[in-house]
């Protein structure tokens, strides 16, 4: 007899090992488990046998345990909560969640770093932080799917993934690399408004309640009239404003570096739960025709003197999920889970995000990835979609086609078609007509305070001074010097680049 029968004891039926208990461990299959503690082998000295059935199922979960992470945004925190509408919103579109004051939607919340791998450091990492909202609508599941900065470097989905490429680890060294990074953001000047919010402070938020975050591109909400109007989303944070900057970012990375990840955890936990307003810029197509910059372009913003911001209702996270993996890993946003009164607008990256991210969760999740708790919509899902990988979506009998004689049978109703737009053009490959790619940067950089530009300078020279191409760095800094003579003087003062020498590239720009 083995040593260890000495502490087995008998309760509620089951074999104890060590402990109490009151269930029968069982496999996957249901049937209850003899021993989770030694293999069945071929005597004391012999090999294992491969009808222990409970290890090989064990070791085959095991082996499996692992999805892909999301190609960007791998690092993350989900939370579940609620949003409250602070009104209606019928006269501009007919988005149920926004019908009525006081209105009620489940929501859940994803933010992440961009970058860098799962379990990484977020404390002190210069890289967008996703704000990813699902709202859980009575018409469908609507995803606002943001960052924390209110622009974008590049402006067309076909450069997204040379821009990741670029920013990501090096297929060389598998180690990030500021050369190759400032490589590409060199050669795309679009990039110079995003690189100046990024570099500001507020670019290393310490946590993820004590920011905001933003839509980005310009969507289309359209009323029960068909009127269209154009917006773009705002969260404000109710918790106020925290980041490092470079006199704190030593300390905060040796106290946590997953501060963003464990203070989430800690304040819902503490019932201390956060809330943002969300807002919108609301702009008729008539006024978007008269802006001197392209509106849809998602490298500029909307200036707020010209669209100022209308608060719409307010969201609050109220519980962090009982499993990380089936919530927060398995969640699936996208920017085209869109529902009836909102609809695309022109943007080039939005229109690629519409197909893109739909299409990597049928990779990452697997086909079905929309049936799974987390992602399936409250309002009922009928269509004769089937099969596929885990499929247990509600089937209809012998009807799995559309037109049919069924009772009761399913079919379209054009009320929900998207509004028209009226195009008349002809298909080119060509860039947007109005590129502007300093004006927001520089007036950035002057409506920063003094402090602020000077943190500015001080965190782009530190990264900048990595960079082992001196070509990258004179045309980058060139770039600031386009944006705001002030701006680009001091970088390259900083980088003790000569600044005739940024002069004269600059005037090739
Ligand atoms: C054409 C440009 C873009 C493409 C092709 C793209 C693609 C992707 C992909 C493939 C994922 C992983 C999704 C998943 O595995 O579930 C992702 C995640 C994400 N992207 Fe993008 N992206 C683009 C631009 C942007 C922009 C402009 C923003 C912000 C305005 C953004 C915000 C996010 C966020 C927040 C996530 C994480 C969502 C989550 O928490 O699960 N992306 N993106």
């Amino acid at each position: 007899m083995k040593t260890k029968l000495a502490v087995v004891l008998l309760f509620s039926g089951s074999l104890v090992y060590g402990q109490q208990q009151t269930k029968t461990l069982t496999t996957n299959a249901g049937a209850p488990v003899a021993d989770n503690q030694d293999s069945l082998t071929t005597g004391n000295d012999g090999p294992v046998l491969l009808q222990d059935l409970h290890l090989i199922d064990k070791l085959q979960t095991f082996d499996r345990e692992r999805i892909p992470e999301r190609v960007v945004h791998a690092r993350g925190v989900g939370a579940h909560g609620f949003f409250v509408s602070y009104g209606d919103e019928s006269q501009y579109t007919k988005a149920d969640f926004l019908n009525a004051k006081d209105k009620q939607t489940p929501v859940f919340v994803r933010f992440s770093t961009v970058m860098n791998p799962t379990g990484s450091a977020e404390t002190g990492t210069r890289d967008p932080r996703g704000f990813a909202v699902k709202f859980y609508t009575q018409q469908g599941n609507y995803d606002i799917v943001g960052i924390n900065q209110p622009v974008f470097f590049i402006r067309d989905a076909i450069k997204f993934p040379d821009f990741v490429h670029a920013m990501k680890p090096s297929p060389v060294t598998n180690r990030q690399d500021q050369t190759r990074q400032w490589d590409f953001l060199s050669l795309e000047k679009e990039s110079t408004n995003m690189m100046t919010y990024m570099y500001l402070d507020s670019g290393t938020p310490l946590n993820n309640r004590q920011m905001d975050g933003w839509g980005v591109h310009a969507f289309r909400w359209v009323n029960a009239q068909g009127k269209v109007v154009y917006v773009k989303y705002k969260w404000t944070s109710m918790q106020g404003y925290l980041n490092t900057n470079p006199r704190t970012l030593a300390a905060a990375l040796l106290k946590d570096p997953q501060e963003a990840t464990d203070d989430l955890y800690r304040e819902i936990g503490k019932g201390n739960f956060p809330s943002w307003e969300l807002s919108v810029q609301i702009a008729t197509p008539e006024q978007l025709a008269k802006l001197d910059f392209d509106p849809f372009d998602d490298t500029k913003i909307w200036p707020e003197s010209i669209f100022p911001q209308t608060k719409i209702g307010k969201m609050t996270l109220n519980k962090m999920p009982d499993n990380y993996f089936q919530d927060t890993e398995q969640a699936a946003f996208a920017p085209g889970n869109l529902v009836p009164g909102i609809e695309p607008s022109p943007d080039r990256m939005l229109q690629g995000r519409l197909f893109s991210y739909l299409d990597t969760q049928r990779y990452r999740i697997g086909p079905n990835f929309q049936q799974l708790p987390i992602n399936r919509p409250i309002s009922p899902v009928n269509s004769y979609n089937q099969n596929g990988h885990m499929d247990t979506r509600e089937t209809h009998g012998d009807y799995n086609y559309q037109p049919n004689r069924a009772q009761n049978t399913m079919g379209e109703n054009p009320a929900f078609d998207y509004s028209p737009v009226e195009l008349g053009a002809t298909t080119v490959h060509q860039p947007i007509r109005i590129k502007d790619e300093y004006r927001q940067a520089g007036e950035l950089y002057r409506s920063a305070s003094k402090a602020d530009q000077d943190d500015l300078i001080a965190n782009l020279v530190h990264d900048l001074s990595q960079v082992t191409n001196p070509d990258i760095t004179l045309e980058m800094v060139s770039h600031f010097y386009k944006a705001d003579k002030q701006y680009g003087t001091r970088v390259a003062e900083g980088l003790h680049i000569d600044v005739q020498q940024v002069v004269e590239r600059a005037a090739k720009l």
